[in-house]
């Protein structure tokens, strides 16, 4: 068998890693993943690391979970894929119905798409042409958040903040009207404010409830979405609740909307929506919007947009059982009880530690911030890979430590995720 650096050689001839320099890519060593085990990934080594980022925020049950491969394998025998361009498939209205009972939408219907951006561009061209089928041609500027990611397409690239070295797309970007983020505290003041003063323009406000993961899991308080959510509806606005990170259990709740009491317009759905196995997403619209595009056939308020493997059956047959299994196996349980035990580690392991300058949580979503004395030491990648060394694999966003541990995450993984993240500060630190 090959081993790793063969492994990272024949990768980098001829795979390009998305946000990743490649020139370095083999320095920075990589890991190549073969199989796995529940929450544990094994390399083409057979060394095993817990899974501390859920594998970019997806995998939320585990790896390889019995049930959510039968799903799998039953689809199979059936129908891997079939347009809903005009028609339908069984999986996927089964799915629909399933997630429709428990989405924090009124009377939803979604749009089914394959990633997260795409999810974020259908609600933005959603907004756009409701207000158009409505006759109401100037409502078409967002309200966005600083420190907002929504994906990289051009559109949810023009919503979020931009940073990630995506700065120079801003040419492309459109314009948008921009509040502070979470890391401000009064963020919501300054919401409120600029919907009053503009709410005539506004097609739409997007937000991520409770969670701004990209940039560095800032947290804000429940109260504070459902007071801009309630301002921004009573002004007519839509609001687009981005629970592509949130939602499927991360924060503790099924959806972060529901800890906040808010009921938004659109909801967007991604990563965790097929427990990691596939790639899914979706564009949730409430009645008021879905209606606002029923019209004559081929009619100008017509929705025209609409992804090739839009609702995918493979997808939409695991997203349904996972569902299912997020219920019988009381994950949300586990997340809560979890999520108490790691704080309460943070708190007494890795808080006083003179590099941390902070630790931000909401349910199994963690960011812990380095404070490096200047700048160019990478600390924050140094402790990663110091991580990695010890057996579990976490990413960093800039110096920010990111923590993201799949749903089913034991007592003493949690207890194994933070020692290992103690002594990889410690040896790069200091
Ligand atoms: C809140 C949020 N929205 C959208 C996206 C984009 O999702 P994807 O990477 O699947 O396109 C992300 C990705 O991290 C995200 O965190």
């Amino acid at each position: 068998m090959a081993s790793m650096d063969e492994w990272i050689r024949r990768d980098e001839a001829v795979i390009w890693h998305g946000f990743t320099q490649m020139s370095c890519f083999a320095d920075n060593e990589p890991l190549i993943i073969e199989r796995a085990a529940g929450n544990e990934l094994i390399d083409v080594d057979g060394r095993r690391y817990f899974d501390g980022i859920s594998s970019l925020w997806v995998t939320t049950l585990g790896h390889r979970i019995p049930e959510l491969d039968e799903a799998l394998i039953e689809q199979t025998r059936r129908i891997a894929h079939s347009t809903l361009l005009g028609n339908g498939n069984r999986a996927t209205v089964e799915f629909a119905e399933a997630l429709g009972e428990v989405v924090p939408v009124e009377r939803p219907h979604l749009l089914f798409a394959s990633d997260g951006a795409a999810a974020v561009e259908q609600a933005l061209k959603i907004a756009f042409q409701y207000w158009v089928n409505r006759g109401e041609h100037r409502r078409h500027t967002y309200l966005a958040l600083g420190g907002a990611y929504h994906g990289d397409s051009i559109g949810s690239l023009s919503l979020g903040a931009g940073g990630f070295g995506t700065d120079l797309f801003d040419p492309l970007r459109f314009p948008v009207l921009r509040v502070p983020g979470y890391e401000d505290p009064d963020w919501a003041g300054r919401a409120v404010q600029t919907i009053d003063d503009h709410a005539s323009e506004l097609a739409a406000i997007v937000l991520e409830p409770l969670v701004q993961g990209a940039s560095g899991m800032q947290t804000t308080d429940p109260d504070s979405v459902l007071q801009v959510v309630t301002r921004a509806q009573e002004a007519g606005l839509l609001v687009i609740a981005d629970e592509v990170a949130t939602g499927f259990g991360r924060t503790g709740a099924l959806f972060a909307s529901e800890l906040s009491s808010v009921v938004p317009d659109l909801l967007c759905l991604g990563k965790g929506m097929t427990g990691g196995y596939l790639p899914m997403s979706a564009t949730v619209a409430n009645e008021r919007v879905y209606d606002a595009f029923l019209g004559p056939d081929s009619s100008e308020v017509t929705f025209h947009h609409g992804h090739s493997y839009s609702g995918n059956a493979l997808a939409a047959a695991v997203g349904h059982r996972h569902l299912e299994l997020i219920e019988e196996w009381d994950v949300l349980v586990n997340v809560a009880e979890r999520a108490q035990e790691l704080a309460k580690l943070l708190d007494e392991q890795i808080k006083m530690h003179p590099a941390v300058q902070a630790i931000r949580q909401r349910g199994l979503m963690v960011g812990v911030e380095l404070a490096p004395p200047e700048q160019g030491l990478r600390w924050g990648r140094r402790v990663c890979a110091a991580a990695v060394r010890r057996g579990v694999l976490l990413r960093p966003l800039g110096d920010v430590i990111v923590l993201v541990p799949p749903l089913t995450t034991t007592t003493d993984q949690v207890a194994l995720l933070v020692d290992a993240l103690g002594s990889a500060i410690e040896e790069v630190c200091g």
